[in-house]
């Protein structure tokens, strides 16, 4: 089987009715990344963090996959699929996707504030000041933060690195290395973009699709599926 991988960003998730970070009305245009998306953030006022991942938490709990979640699953039928997401939503999942690579975590877990590697399931919405991993220390969100190592970015390059097909959905490419990954794919392997806004750093002889991601996933992957 031909093996497509797939690189999603928050554009994928945005017709669920979660916001992307660099849009209009991004969630980077309310916040500061440095108050709450960093360690230093979480020295200084790890309530605050809590509570702002807490209130993510809460808006991914309520939020549905969309039809451009739903279209990536069909192509599994006839593809070995692997869809690598900076998004810490769990709707690719949700949406029925067997493999899926969380580059920057998933909200709905917890995780140690002593050591990365442990994490954990979540009761309910919100995990609460004073829960503790095993190491004793507080739980907090199980994402990575603006200056903390990406675990799985090897992981990552390597599966990029053995792509028949791969296409970038919903992404500003404007954080690394996450944004690097394409560098991987093999040159002569076909490319597809699709954002309604392609970011010029894309600009690698990619097959363009300027369409929301509701839109323009189904139409690929109908035209995947009838090659
Ligand atoms: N369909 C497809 N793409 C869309 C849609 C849509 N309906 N709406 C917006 N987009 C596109 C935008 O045009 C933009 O290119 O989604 C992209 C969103 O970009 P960002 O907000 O920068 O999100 P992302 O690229 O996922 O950010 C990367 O930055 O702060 C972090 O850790 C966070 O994983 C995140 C990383």
């Amino acid at each position: 089987m031909k093996k497509i991988v797939v690189l999603t960003g928050a554009g994928i998730s945005a017709e669920s009715g979660l916001k992307t970070f660099r849009d209009t009305d991004g969630l980077w245009e309310g916040y500061n990344i440095e108050d709450v998306a960093t360690p230093e953030a979480w020295q200084r006022n790890p309530e605050m963090v809590q509570d702002f991942y807490n209130q993510r938490r809460k808006s991914v709990l309520e939020a549905k996959p969309n039809a451009a979640h739903y279209a990536l699953t069909k192509l599994e039928d006839k593809y070995e699929v692997t869809i690598i997401t900076q998004n810490i939503d769990d709707l690719h999942e949700r949406g029925g996707s067997t493999n899926v690579v969380h580059l920057h975590g998933i909200i709905t877990r917890s995780q140690s504030s002593v050591k990365a590697s442990l994490t954990y399931p979540i009761n309910g919405w919100e995990i609460k000041m004073g829960e503790k991993c095993e190491l004793g220390s507080q739980l907090r969100a199980h994402v990575v933060w603006f200056g903390e190592a990406v675990p799985m970015i090897e992981t990552a390059a390597q599966i990029c690195s053995q792509a028949d097909l791969f296409i970038l959905i919903g992404t500003s490419l404007a954080v690394y290395p996450a944004a690097g990954l394409i560098n991987y794919v093999p040159r002569e392997v076909k490319k597809y973009i699709i954002d309604p806004n392609i970011p010029t750093a894309s600009n690698r002889s990619i097959i363009e699709m300027p369409y929301k991601a509701t839109i323009g996933v189904p139409k690929l992957v109908d035209e995947l599926l009838a090659q």
